[in-house]
């Protein structure tokens, strides 16, 4: 799968994928993350890519001639499944979307800054936008990365136990169960005698069963949407 990502600050993006699962993912060539800077097809010497808002109001809105040319010229090399907006007015992001994103070939994404794009490009360009929470930051790119991270984590081959994102949280609609390491006894606390069992089939209903548990208290929106699913 490619990445690309369209930002005014493409260093905040250098960090969230050159470390740990995502960097291992690039390794493999399984996953391929490239930042451009909108910079690049600035309407001046100056680096302008946005202007004053029509209408008055504080706050400077991302102009939509340096957005327009950025997508047109990275679209010769490539069609893109999707074009994702990262705004806070957009559907909020949960696992169902990050499943259903992890098998595209070809995504681009806009970060805004500031008040937001242009809606034009909103209308002409973008297929779909997304929020991570209702909270407003100071830009796309940290939202993007969190989006990225959670696709990329899910393509096959990425994560060493290949079953074991089929076992996150959210999917089923439901919360992880505990986890425990080592020491047995800690702090005179022990591990849950079933984990120590050795019997596959118990423990997994235990897990099962937490899970469901975790979900009916600490979740009640989630525990409604499991239990209709
Ligand atoms: N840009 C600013 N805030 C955001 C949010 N909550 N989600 C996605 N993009 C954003």
């Amino acid at each position: 799968m490619q990445i690309d990502i369209l930002t005014v600050v493409p260093e905040l993006l250098e960090s969230p994928f050159s470390h740990s699962i995502m960097k291992r993912a690039r390794e493999k060539g399984l996953l391929v993350v490239n930042t451009h800077n909108l910079r690049k097809w600035a309407i001046n010497k100056h680096g302008q890519v946005d202007d004053y808002q029509y209408g008055g109001g504080a706050g400077m809105v991302m102009m939509c001639e340096p957005i327009a040319n950025a997508i047109d010229e990275l679209q010769k090399e490539r069609k893109y499944d999707e074009i994702i907006y990262m705004t806070p007015d957009g559907k909020n992001f949960n696992q169902g979307t990050a499943n259903q994103l992890s098998l595209k070939e070809n995504i681009l994404i806009i970060c805004g800054h500031y008040k937001g794009i242009d809606q034009r490009i909103r209308d002409q360009y973008v297929t779909m936008e997304i929020s991570i929470g209702d909270f407003v930051l100071s830009g796309g790119e940290l939202a993007a990365a969190i989006v990225v991270d959670a696709i990329g984590r899910l393509l096959p081959g990425v994560l060493n136990d290949e079953t074991s994102a089929l076992f996150d949280s959210f999917q089923d609609n439901l919360l992880a169960p505990p986890v425990y390491t080592r020491p047995e006894i800690w702090r005179n606390i022990k591990v849950p005698d079933i984990l120590l069992s050795g019997d596959p089939k118990k423990i997994e209903d235990w897990r099962y069963d937490q899970a469901l548990n975790r979900t009916q208290t600490k979740r009640p929106d989630l525990w409604e949407k499991h239990e209709n699913s």
